[in-house]
């Protein structure tokens, strides 16, 4: 298939199919579809990279994995996945290759993009983020004054923000902890404020991380971070104490941040796709080079298996095709992501950048509106905070939402048997999400009968359970790149641009016409009436400060 073409995913036979085989796993539940399949956790658990998971908890048969396959094969998504991988223009709607995949390629494994050849500058990035990291780390790369750079604040946001902040926040048992790392996003004005509390600017190092270097969040952050610091060390401070990332040298320039002191990357790279390119280079600071590649080498891992396992061991294709099956033929609308990792806390935020930005898209690539449902709805907590919290509605509201558990076997920091604890919940919640409890069962407890309906837990809840041995950069590459690949084949079936997000745009321009209407109240105003009348209502609270 030409990847420029784009099929309706409903005009295929698999689509017919999987209507109708919907119909009747609908009325099943996952107690018969267990009872009819001895064996069937292992049988639906599939490995690959270090990484087991188990999709037996889904609501699946053979006859709709076997549909759904036929669905892969008439979407032509894997012809798209092997154009992705050979660098064609596969985001169409901006003409750029897609092609995170060649930032973990090993040294010496070429790869030609638009005839120019990318590995050797990937690696020579690499080589370049790991000198300077090693020099911040040893303490050879000083501050203005020649004190030691104890201090690292990146500003960005989005996929300039949300990588870098969970990866620290991931492989914080692995980073230097003699050093502090924070994360600016917001244009909140807090946001710098707090970041910049109680650190001296002589050890403090910023890495303004921006793609575009154009975002108005990142650079009004970096320009009060500048201020900052020159207010404490003068003008010729910034070259020691500002390094940028971003594939834009002209903008980094103008911006007074020497390009010696700049990290590329390429326009293939999409900015929710970028932890492992040099926006990175705030966890390669955190854990050092030698920890970074292994999470790149974990993504390489999950890269070879997406492209090269066969269809029906693959790991990514089996999750995106059972994501396209609960949106679509479930009608499930929202996945919960439910890490059993407190290391693994800001994950679900960057899973929603990654699968929401990627596949909330209501247009083909052919132009034509979709008439069925694409990207589900993301979020999520660590677990077991979350079951004191939200998991009430997953086991007993009206809403049935789809579950990934995230869980490792081994403690990074072992304390009594609280592992086996976190273990044992996430098992227990996977479980009563699955089987529930019968009324027959509740009342065999003796339980009142008024309090019956109240206490039987329905289940038929699916959910997939992802398990790992220790939370290592390895395991953590595997799993994002997990996430990747499954976000590019719900994106090939449903026929869509997952590299696009043109969405955004319309908001930030508006935002920026609106800037000067609110800080002068002498202007008219002709927008709707109610953004009119907030603006209105901001100025005079404003003006009371
Ligand atoms: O607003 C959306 C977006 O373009 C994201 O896709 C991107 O990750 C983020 O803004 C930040 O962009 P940049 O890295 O260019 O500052």
């Amino acid at each position: 298939m030409d990847v420029r073409e784009s099929h309706d995913p409903t005009r295929t036979r698999a689509w017919a199919r999987l209507t109708e085989l919907a119909t009747s796993v609908r009325e099943r539940h996952l107690r018969d579809l267990f009872a009819d399949e001895p064996g069937r956790g292992p049988a639906w658990t599939l490995e690959a990279a270090g990484l087991r998971v188990d999709f037996s908890k889904q609501r699946v048969t053979a006859d709709v994995m076997a549909a759904l396959m036929d669905l892969a094969v008439e979407q032509g998504v894997l012809a798209r996945r092997d154009a992705m991988f050979a660098g064609d223009h596969i985001n169409t709607t901006e003409d750029r290759s897609v092609l995170h995949t060649a930032l973990r390629l090993p040294s010496g494994a070429p790869l030609e993009v638009d005839g120019a050849e990318v590995s050797g500058e990937v690696h020579e990035v690499l080589r370049r983020m790991s000198d300077f990291a090693d020099r911040v780390r040893s303490g050879e790369w000083t501050g203005a004054t020649g004190q030691r750079i104890r201090n690292v604040i990146n500003i960005g946001i989005g996929g300039s923000d949300l990588g870098p902040a969970m990866a620290y926040e991931a492989l914080r048992y692995y980073s230097d902890r003699a050093m502090t790392f924070r994360f600016v996003s917001n244009v909140d004005p807090t946001d710098i404020s707090e970041a910049l509390l109680g650190l001296e600017p002589v050890e403090t190092l910023f890495i303004v991380a921006s793609k575009t270097f154009g975002t108005q969040e990142t650079l009004t952050n970096a320009r009060a971070a500048r201020e900052w610091l020159v207010a404490a060390l003068g003008e010729d401070a910034v070259s020691r104490h500002f390094v940028a990332v971003s594939t834009n040298a002209e903008r980094v320039a103008e911006f007074g941040i020497d390009t010696d002191n700049m990290f590329g990357f390429w326009d293939w790279v999409g900015g929710r796709y970028s932890m492992d390119s040099a926006i990175g280079l705030s966890t390669m600071i955190a854990v050092g080079p030698e920890r970074f590649r292994e999470m790149l080498a974990g993504f390489h891992a999950m890269d070879e298996h997406f492209r090269h396992a066969d269809p029906a061991v693959n790991l990514p294709l089996r999750m995106g095709l059972l994501a396209v099956w609960n949106r679509d033929f479930l009608a499930i609308p929202t996945t919960a992501v439910l890490p059993y990792a407190q290391f693994l806390a800001r994950f679900p935020a960057y899973l929603q950048q990654l699968t929401m930005e990627s596949n909330g898209k209501s247009v083909r690539l052919d132009g034509a509106r979709v008439d069925y449902a694409t990207g589900a709805i993301y979020w999520g907590e660590p677990g077991t905070n979350g079951q004191h919290s939200f998991y009430q509605l997953l086991h007993q509201g009206t809403e049935v939402v789809a579950c990934d558990f995230v869980l490792f076997a081994q403690a990074l920091e072992p304390v009594f048997d609280m592992q086996d604890m976190l273990a044992a919940n996430a098992l227990a919640q996977a479980a009563v999400l699955a089987f529930g409890r019968t009324a027959e069962e509740v009342r065999a407890e003796g339980t009142p009968e008024d309090l019956v309906p109240h206490k039987v837990m329905e289940g038929n809840r699916p959910s997939t359970f992802i398990l790992a041995t220790r939370l290592e950069p390895h395991a953590l590459g595997a799993l994002i790149a997990l996430y990747e690949h499954s976000v590019f084949v719900q994106g090939a079936v449903w026929g869509i641009d997952s590299f696009d997000q043109w969405g955004v745009e319309l908001g930030k321009a508006m935002a920026n016409a609106i800037l000067p209407d609110l800080q002068d109240a002498d202007r008219p105003l002709d927008r709707d009436s109610s953004t009119d009348a907030l603006i209105r209502a901001y100025q005079s609270m404003h003006a009371q400060a």
